[in-house]
């Protein structure tokens, strides 16, 4: 039986072939493979969202899942949303809004608000809509909510939620 698999991903634009051990998570593909460092190993279980990036537009826990299940995906990792001298707007309110202290968390933080935003605009519903009738409202407890599997130990949660209020226009 084959252990390992040659795995095309389209990472920030660009096209790689990996030959992969089958059991290799995504992040450890990027992190160890394609040594894009932004993304985080937190704690390598699913529980803290250090490690989210965005397969196909979709925020994911990138330790999560195994980089085979990613052949052919498209993935935005926190390297490709903007860079110093052309930074993404949710990267650049982060730094106004002092969105951090240790930073670690912070690429995760970074790609799930910019999905968060989307999954809104999409009118997904999250566990804290109250009417499903009408269009899924971008408030601060709609935010709070989907950014509750991003942790920071750090404690900027205040900070984070101004910054995305900001770029996604929650009133205050
Ligand atoms: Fe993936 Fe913590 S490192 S959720
Ligand atoms: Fe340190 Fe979030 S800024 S863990």
């Amino acid at each position: 039986m084959e252990h390992s698999s040659q795995v095309r991903l389209n990472v920030n634009g660009e096209s790689h072939v990996l030959d992969l051990d089958n059991r290799t998570t995504l992040l450890d593909a990027l992190r160890e493979h394609l040594h894009l460092n932004g993304t985080k190993k937190g704690c390598d279980h699913g529980q803290c969202g250090a490690c989210t990036v965005m397969v196909g537009g979709e925020r994911i826990n990138s330790c999560l899942s195994l980089a085979v299940m990613h052949h052919g995906d498209e993935v935005v990792t926190i390297e490709g949303l903007g860079e110093p001298g052309n930074l993404h707007p949710m990267q650049a309110a982060f730094i106004k809004h002092d969105g951090f202290q240790c930073g670690y968390c912070t690429p995760g933080q970074i790609c799930s608000s910019v999905a968060v935003l989307e999954e809104i605009k999409a009118n997904i519903p999250s566990h804290v809509t109250s009417d499903l009738t009408t269009p899924v409202q971008l408030t601060a407890d709609e935010v709070r909510e989907r950014m509750s599997g991003n942790i920071c130990r750090c404690g900027a949660y205040a900070n984070i939620i101004d910054a995305i209020s900001d770029v996604g226009g929650v009133r205050a």
